[in-house]
């Protein structure tokens, strides 16, 4: 392990300088910035730190079982790698260094449609450690039924369908310090795609990319022999609506605040639509999740699990494989201590009153 990154991990803060540091300065700001004032990407991360935890004493915290199953794969850890396109950007061998980094962490990993790296490719890295694929459904029906079938073929076990996204956002920042159109931001397991886009190109402005509705969600669960997940869920009536078309995994999330500012919190919203949900499916929830007490927040107020998007870039960005396994080792680490001084010692032992209403 490179000890220079175990140092940063110290806290995720010195981790994030330094990967500003290293990375170029137009994957920075793709890595970093949310949309338009970016005020949902701040304020996720505020969320979870302004929850208040209320401790258990007085428990056996001595061994403590986090070992978790993920839509029937069992993984030692209720924390995921998210799905973030254009790892090229973060390091030269792309998303093939993260998925090694994940799979040595005991991490599942959810690698993204948007990346220049075949899907076959990523799955060789797996280490045995489970692997779901995210898609933007493109309209084209019989290319994403060829795509779902490589996934199959290759052992992915999930598929994670985005639906927040069905135009790009807007960020001004990324307008003023854009990506250079280059190979590395193909996204080559689209079929049609053309070369070298990213999300906040000016050519995609108000361009309706992915405009995916229920009945396309229909089709996809029919089509698909993977369990599929919706990713980008804000409201109880809509992760129900999901569920009624098949699915069997809803995660919160607001994209990290890359495409609607503005939005409510993942934090404010993970209880309603656990609630909604009940046992009918799994959730799970990402964004601004930065420390182990925000894990040991999200999981009580009824996440399954919960994923890291940025972080990991900048563990990539800095330390390649090594890097992301130390982000999330670190971040384990962190959520351990949380539970066992929040008085738990197993995930089921993470409750809804172990945080302030
Ligand atoms: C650079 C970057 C690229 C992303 N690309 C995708 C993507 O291709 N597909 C997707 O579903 N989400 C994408 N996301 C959103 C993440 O999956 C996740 O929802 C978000 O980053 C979580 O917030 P966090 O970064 O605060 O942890 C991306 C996020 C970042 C930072």
């Amino acid at each position: 392990m490179n000890q220079a990154v175990l140092r940063d991990c110290v806290d995720l803060d010195a981790l994030e300088r330094n990967a500003q540091r290293v990375m170029r300065p137009e994957s920075w700001v793709f890595c970093d910035t949310g949309a338009d004032d970016e005020i949902t990407a701040k304020e996720n991360v505020a969320a979870w730190r302004k929850l208040k935890l209320r401790p258990r004493v007085l428990r056996d915290i001595v061994d403590v079982d986090t070992s978790v199953s993920l839509l029937g794969a069992r993984v030692s850890t209720p924390i995921m790698v998210a799905p973030t396109g254009r790892h090229h950007l973060f390091h030269a061998n792309g998303e093939r260094e993260t998925a090694r980094g994940a799979a040595a962490a005991g991490a599942l990993y959810v690698m993204s449609t948007s990346g220049a790296t075949l899907v076959e490719d990523v799955a060789k890295e797996s280490g045995g450690a489970p692997q779901w694929f995210q898609l933007y459904m493109q309209l084209d029906r019989e290319a994403t039924g060829a795509l779902l079938d490589r996934c199959v073929k290759s052992g992915f076990k999930a598929l994670v369908l985005t639906v927040d996204q069905p135009v790009p956002g807007w960020s001004p920042r990324a307008a003023r310090t854009p990506v250079i159109a280059s190979p590395d931001v193909r996204s080559v397991n689209m079929v049609g795609q053309p070369i070298a886009r990213t999300a906040y190109d000016p050519d995609r402005k108000g361009l309706a990319m992915f405009p995916t509705n229920f009945t396309d969600l229909e089709w996809l669960v029919q089509r698909c022999a993977m369990p599929v997940v919706v990713k980008g869920v804000l409201r109880g009536d809509d992760a129900k609506r999901c569920v009624e078309c098949g699915v069997k995994g809803i995660m919160v999330s607001n994209h990290g605040g890359r495409h609607l500012d503005t939005t409510v919190t993942t934090a404010e919203v993970i209880s309603e639509i656990a609630d909604a949900v009940g046992k009918s499916a799994e959730v799970y929830v990402d964004g601004g999740i930065r420390r182990g007490t925000d894990i040991v927040k999200a999981l009580a107020l009824g996440a399954r699990a919960v994923l890291l998007g940025r972080p990991p870039l900048w563990g990539l960005s800095v330390a390649g494989a090594d890097g992301v396994t130390a982000v999330m080792e670190h971040m384990y680490g962190e959520m351990v201590r949380a539970m066992q001084l929040c008085g738990a010692n197993s995930l089921a032992a993470l409750t809804p009153d172990l945080v302030k209403a």
